[in-house]
């Protein structure tokens, strides 16, 4: 004789309307119930259902299943922090999570911590996310204009060089985004965002480009042949140093040169914006090649070797282009007066400086010496990126 607690009662509720609910809240109390209903097609659907989902069925009973799908369910590590080395068929699950098995196996080649960790991953992120801004309100586009036709040119020159640079360092990350292995999720999220960063400068600089011009202006092959071998790097951390620590920590030089010198507000604003994203592009390369050697110090030696491949690759290249160099110069000058091209001149040598220093300095917060540092400066590309 079923007791009142072994007996459950859908009413007209039927399974093809949730009743199922009902009856997996039953089972979870007591190891069999009595299923009673009136739904017309209940005597039909309750075993149909019971053997799909693997419950078993007698006389309008229904059991718990003999075997539990998650009794040999794995957690993939815990929520707070990752593994070294996540298993691949824990696949897309969320951190922590139950894993039934049968799960399929992922192809994550980047399931290594130390390959792509950064400590500070998680608060990269949200500081990222908090501060993407929205380039139509963000950026003055109907700021008044009083320069001339040549410096404008030289806006243009230089916006157009920019966005060939920002589509590179677009792409170059976005590559590995898809091998790394989901239960690193905040540096999926970090490439994301920065992905987002990115496709916005690249937005804001056309825009620019073309905010008085029908048409960008020119793109030297020397300049695509350095970005072009950004893509040539397949391990993460050396793609990650190529790009952000040498090439965006340079073009953070360059950024804050351009906001000086900018004539109008709009110019002054776009490169200023762009400039905050970067500093954060920098700083999450240098946490996550901290923590990457911190734990294999001998990767310093693959990172040498990257820039040197690199340097080799574009050494029949001529570096940064004369139209850029030039247009860097006139903007810096203000106008084509003798006096002002040399007080411009001088002004893009003394960035070419800080660059080099800048680079020297990250080089040195990543343990190589000074000398190491300043070899691997000076064989930078000449492109800046
Ligand atoms: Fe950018
Ligand atoms: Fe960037």
């Amino acid at each position: 004789m079923p007791r009142p607690i072994d007996i459950i009662d859908l009413d007209d509720l039927g399974l093809d309307e949730g009743a199922h609910l009902l009856v997996k809240d039953a089972l979870r109390k007591v190891p069999a119930v009595r299923v009673r209903g009136r739904s017309p097609t209940l005597d039909v659907d309750l075993p149909a259902w019971c053997r799909v989902q693997g419950y078993g069925y007698e006389n309008g009973w229904v059991l718990r299943p003999q075997v539990e799908r998650y009794a040999d369910a794995v957690r993939a590590g815990s929520a707070a922090a990752p593994v070294d080395h996540p298993l691949p068929w824990w696949n897309f699950a969320a951190r922590g999570a139950l894993v039934e098995r049968g799960t399929p196996t992922g192809d994550f080649a980047l399931d290594a911590k130390e390959a792509i960790w950064s400590e500070d991953a998680a608060r990269s992120y949200a500081q990222a996310a908090g501060a993407q801004w929205d380039p139509n309100r963000a950026i003055p586009w109907n700021a008044p204009v009083s320069h001339s036709v040549e410096i404008e040119d030289a806006i243009v020159q230089i916006m157009t060089y920019l966005i060939e640079n920002e589509t590179a360092a677009l792409i170059a990350p976005v590559r590995f985004m898809g091998r790394v292995h989901p239960h690193f999720r905040e540096v999926i999220q970090v490439l994301a965002v920065q992905a987002a960063d990115e496709a916005r400068h690249i937005e804001v600089f056309t825009r620019r480009a073309l905010l008085r011009r029908e048409a960008p202006g020119r793109s030297a092959a020397s300049g695509q042949a350095s970005l072009a071998s950004l893509l040539d790097e397949d391990e993460f951390s050396c793609s990650s140093f190529l790009l952000s620590v040498l090439g965006e920590g340079t073009f953070l030089s360059l950024l804050w040169f351009l906001h000086e010198h900018a004539p109008d507000a709009c110019t002054r604003e776009v490169v200023r914006l762009a400039a905050q994203d970067e500093a954060r592009h920098v700083a999450f390369s240098l946490s996550h090649l901290s923590y990457a050697i911190s734990r294999e110090p001998g990767l310093r030696n693959r990172l040498f070797a990257a820039v040197e491949r690199r340097h080799a690759a574009l050494v029949l290249t001529a570096g940064l282009d004369q139209e850029v160099f030039d247009s860097l110069v006139l903007l810096a000058a203000g106008s084509l007066e003798a006096s002002g091209i040399r007080k411009g001149y001088a002004a893009v040598m003394q960035l070419i400086r800080e660059m080099d220093e800048s680079r020297r300095r990250h080089l040195l917060r990543l343990g190589f010496s000074e000398e190491v540092a300043r070899t691997l400066s000076s064989l930078h590309t000449r492109n800046f990126m």
